[in-house]
């Protein structure tokens, strides 16, 4: 499959952005709201703009492989709805979501002994507007919240926008350092801890079920909630599912969930689980943002998950990123230096590696593109502002092992190339 396709369409939006700019007239930047003004341009989307021709290998994706949409299927039951429900599905709808699918959701909860009431899931445009809701709900500006560093781009991006202050706990292969975490969980006006436990963005790091329950056990009882986000969940090609923060510590943890990478993104559909007081707050914020999430793409999903089994489904996805994390963990194996260390995903679709101390993968990253390879530079997700790295993260789910190899061969060359340059 052609991985840089892929990267095109994620910066399509981008193209347009430059041919507008002729028509600003007017000096806008001082009547922008100061959440916004301080907040930087996806640093991504600048790194994809110079990936996308068909040459270059691309590890600096982060989408799913298209190649496993079940564009079929959607299809089949996006018929079906239109047959059987009519003008019923293009009706406005209630912002808690479509209750059948709020139940499926809480069924697959059952299944890994979490007892969710459906009442207790919003349907979200994706797990992103899940995020969106509780920084608007809880973040007043200058509000402290824990994260796990590195951490995902598009929380710090997020909570940038309600003008957080960030407490970043370093991330362990194993999951949180406790000790960062004890100092700074006692720190006035914290309120949120967000994690994502599971097959990390951009680590690709697990938690340990111990580390969970030593995190779980330092927030206990303090006023401060867990956001647990857990995209990638589902995706565990290898080893053993772990408990949910929300099994540990229930009473104080934040769920989202997303169908992005088990069936598709483009629906944007996710979702929060949240206790009562919070969720009467979730949806007064929801209303005042898009009044409810897309209704016919609910009934669309819904139908295809009464259909067709989700978890056949995901067991394909499983299979073919399994066999690519497989590959570039092999690939590196045999090309990088034995200075080079990385992680070893069990699941999900990135792996971080960590170039020895003073190699910048800024630099690695100019010169990498130069033979058509590319990555994304560990920089943007630390929350402070840095100049460089010497960390960067892969994406293995859109390249086809073949690829893989020939990709992580060349960038061991390039990275080789910079440890002599320091000798
Ligand atoms: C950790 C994490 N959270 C949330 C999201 C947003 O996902 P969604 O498509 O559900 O909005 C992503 C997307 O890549 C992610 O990696």
């Amino acid at each position: 499959m052609n991985s840089t396709k892929q990267d095109k369409t994620e910066t399509s939006s981008e193209s347009n952005e430059d041919s507008r700019s002729s028509w600003r007239t007017i000096e806008t930047n001082s009547l922008f709201a100061d959440r916004i003004s301080d907040v930087p341009k996806s640093f991504i989307r600048e790194i994809l703009k110079v990936t996308v021709s068909e040459s270059i290998i691309s590890f600096a994706g982060g989408l799913p492989n298209r190649d496993l949409f079940p564009t079929k299927a959607l299809q089949d039951a996006s018929n079906f709805v239109f047959e059987n429900a009519g003008s019923e599905i293009l009706q406005y709808s209630t912002t808690e979501g479509y209750l059948p699918l709020r139940k499926f959701i809480a069924e697959r909860y059952a299944l890994r002994g979490l007892e969710i009431n459906p009442e207790d899931i919003l349907i979200t445009t994706g797990s992103q507007q899940g995020l969106d809701l509780l920084g608007k709900t809880f973040i007043n500006e200058g509000d402290n919240v824990i994260i796990e560093e590195p951490g995902y781009l598009g929380a710090i991006q997020l909570f940038s926008v309600y003008r957080a202050t960030f407490l970043p706990v370093a991330l362990e292969n194993d999951g949180l350092n406790i000790e960062q975490l004890k100092q700074v969980s006692g720190k006035k006006n914290t309120k949120l801890l967000y994690t994502v436990p599971n097959f990390s963005n951009p680590t690709g790091i697990t938690y340990s079920t111990e580390k969970r329950k030593a995190v779980a056990e330092e927030l206990n009882g303090k006023p401060i909630f867990i956001i647990e986000d857990d995209p990638y969940g589902d995706l565990r090609y290898k080893g053993e599912n772990q408990l949910s923060f929300k099994h540990i510590l229930p009473e104080q943890t934040i769920l989202l969930g997303s169908f992005s990478k088990t069936v598709v993104p483009s629906f944007r559909i996710g979702w929060i689980v949240a206790s009562k007081p919070i969720m009467d707050k979730l949806l007064v914020a929801k209303q005042a943002s898009d009044l409810h999430t897309n209704y016919f793409t609910q009934r669309l999903l819904h139908q295809f998950l009464v259909s067709n089994s989700l978890d056949s489904h995901i067991k394909t996805i499983k299979e073919v990123y399994g066999r690519q994390a497989e590959a570039m963990v092999s690939s590196i194996k045999k090309y990088f230096p034995a200075e080079v260390s990385f992680t070893l995903p069990e699941g999900g679709m990135f792996l971080w590696v960590t170039l020895p101390k003073g190699i910048s993968s800024m630099k690695l990253f100019d010169l990498a593109i130069k033979e058509d390879v590319a990555f994304v530079p560990g920089n943007p997700f630390y929350t402070q502002k840095l100049e460089s790295t010497n960390t960067l993260r892969l994406n293995f789910s859109c390249v086809d092992e073949k690829k893989i190899e020939e990709g992580i061969k060349k960038l061991s060359l390039v990275i080789k190339k910079l440890l002599n340059e320091k000798l």
